[in-house]
């Protein structure tokens, strides 16, 4: 019976959203929906959807307050510095009167655009210098995304992206302004340019949407990638600004993890470049290239939610601006990132900080991994997390389907749950099946205690 409920709210979802119909009463037979509009009733199911948001959230593990709580390895946060950012936040900040007003607060405020495109200039190596007027801020990136969608796609029209990719572009774009997420397939070509062509993978995407009806307005990358950790080669990212520009389409590069990088220099790998730093003249307009930045991440502080757009598009600039309205940020929040990137050398040293740990928490991981003989995505070198290969332990193998909604690969997170492991299935999109995203920025002893668990979890499964 519950399957059956869940897979009528599957096909529901489906439809809902590409129709905007009203959601079959099936969807949640304990919540009365008659009240609501077809968009609410809409957005009421979405809530339902299996496995749609991280597990274990509000019931984390702590050694001493909840030591049976789950370790959440599924959510992309940098708990290595959150020391040095509470005690610096707090022996530094005070408030002004202006922070408590619309003029503190709209955009960012008066100064938080400066200090932020101050920070783009002295970290991203820009071609020509961002300007405070080429930043628009709203409360963090996701209502970004959304702003971005609204403003250069019709519901039906598709943001195309190779995999492997963040799973919540679908939410971010889809939600509300109905973008399709179109998928690239790699086909076994490397996704970041170092070896063989890659945007030929993205011309035979964007074909194919093209004639499935479905008009592709943008092509975006992740850069460094969630969830493999890994950065575009120069020749892709200039690859992907030629391509962008013979279709006439956005050119969008999140580059939210920019700073999380900890090659080493001896990686065979590519290390981060910003579109930003690549001279653009006759590869691609200035109104095609847009870039995502915000304090999530880099400053460990998606608590902040202050994200940025910085383009050059100034049709684009006003379609945002007139929405920014519905998520404007915080002048607490603006006035706090604003001390923080204007104390270069707090900069300096928070970020070098952040580097060493997160390579230490990686190299720890990776040991961990092939000591137990996991396989994972090679050569990261930014970012939270590994992409795990967890295949060998499905049960049922052979019929692994990525659309069927009782699918083995839920079977194993649930198991993994049952343990005291939070990862998310098939949120990070690959082709194959059964790859995770572990989030390895913890502090060491619950690194420690949910790698342990996985351990045993993956042993009694085999
Ligand atoms: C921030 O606080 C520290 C003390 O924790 C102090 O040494 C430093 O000068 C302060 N920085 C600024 C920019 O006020
Ligand atoms: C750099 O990374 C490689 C690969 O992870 C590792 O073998 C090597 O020891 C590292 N070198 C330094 C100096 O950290
Ligand atoms: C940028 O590229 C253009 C076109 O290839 C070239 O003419 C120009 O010299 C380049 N600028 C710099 C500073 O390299
Ligand atoms: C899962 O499928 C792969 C590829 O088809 C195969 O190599 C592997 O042995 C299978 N594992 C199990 C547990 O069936």
């Amino acid at each position: 019976m519950l399957k059956k409920i869940v897979t009528l709210l599957l096909c529901g979802f489906a439809e809902a959203t590409q129709l905007l119909q009203p959601a079959p009463s099936l969807f949640v037979n304990s919540v009365d929906m008659s009240t609501l509009s077809q968009r609410g009733a809409k957005s009421a199911a979405l809530q339902h959807v299996p496995w749609r948001f991280a597990p274990g959230g509000n019931n984390r593990y702590d050694k001493d307050k909840n030591p049976t709580g789950v370790v959440a390895f599924a959510t992309a946060e940098n708990n290595l510095v959150q020391d040095e950012l509470v005690k610096y936040v707090n022996d530094n900040i005070t408030f002004q009167a202006t922070d408590f007003l619309y003029r503190g607060s709209t955009n960012g405020g008066a100064k938080f655009p400066k200090a932020m495109a101050s920070h783009i200039n002295a970290f991203f190596k820009p071609f020509s210098p961002v300007q405070a007027s080429d930043l628009i801020t709203t409360s963090g990136l996701t209502p970004m995304h959304h702003l971005t969608a609204l403003s250069i796609g019709d519901p039906g029209d598709g943001i195309l992206v190779g995999r492997p990719i963040y799973g919540r572009f679908e939410l971010d774009f889809g939600n509300v302004a109905g973008l399709k997420i179109v998928y690239a397939d790699m086909d076994g070509v490397d996704p970041f340019g170092e070896n063989g062509d890659v945007i030929e993978r993205y011309e035979i995407a964007f074909e194919k949407a093209l004639k499935s009806g479905i008009k592709v307005k943008a092509v975006m990358i992740v850069n460094p990638n969630n969830p493999t950790g890994r950065c575009y080669t120069k020749d892709a990212l200039v690859g992907l600004m030629k391509f962008a520009q013979k279709h006439k389409i956005h050119l969008i590069s999140d580059e939210v993890y920019a700073l999380s990088t900890f090659d080493n220099k001896t990686s065979r790998y590519s290390s981060f470049t910003s579109v930003l730093s690549i001279n653009r003249t006759n590869l691609i307009s200035d109104d095609l290239l847009h870039v995502f930045y915000g304090m999530s991440k880099d400053f460990g502080a998606a608590g902040l939610k202050l994200g940025c757009i910085v383009t050059q598009d100034a049709a684009l600039k006003d379609a945002i601006s007139s929405n920014t309205r519905f998520s404007g940020p915080s002048g607490m929040s603006a006035a706090i990132a604003t001390k923080i990137l204007e104390d270069k050398a707090f900069v300096s040293s928070f970020i070098t900080l952040s580097r060493e740990r997160i390579r230490d928490a990686y190299v720890y991981t990776t040991k961990f991994l092939d000591e137990i003989g996991v396989q994972y995505w090679k050569g990261g070198n930014a970012g939270f997390f590994i992409y795990i290969d967890l295949s060998p332990y499905l049960s049922g193998n052979s019929s692994v389907s990525m659309s069927a909604s009782d699918n083995p690969e839920f079977d194993l997170a649930q198991k993994l749950l049952d343990a005291g492991v939070g990862l998310h299935p098939r949120e990070e999109h690959w082709e194959k099946p059964a790859f995770f995203r572990l989030v390895f920025t913890q502090e060491r002893h619950v690194l420690q205690e949910g790698l342990n668990r996985l351990k045993s979890a993956l042993q009694s499964t085999k």
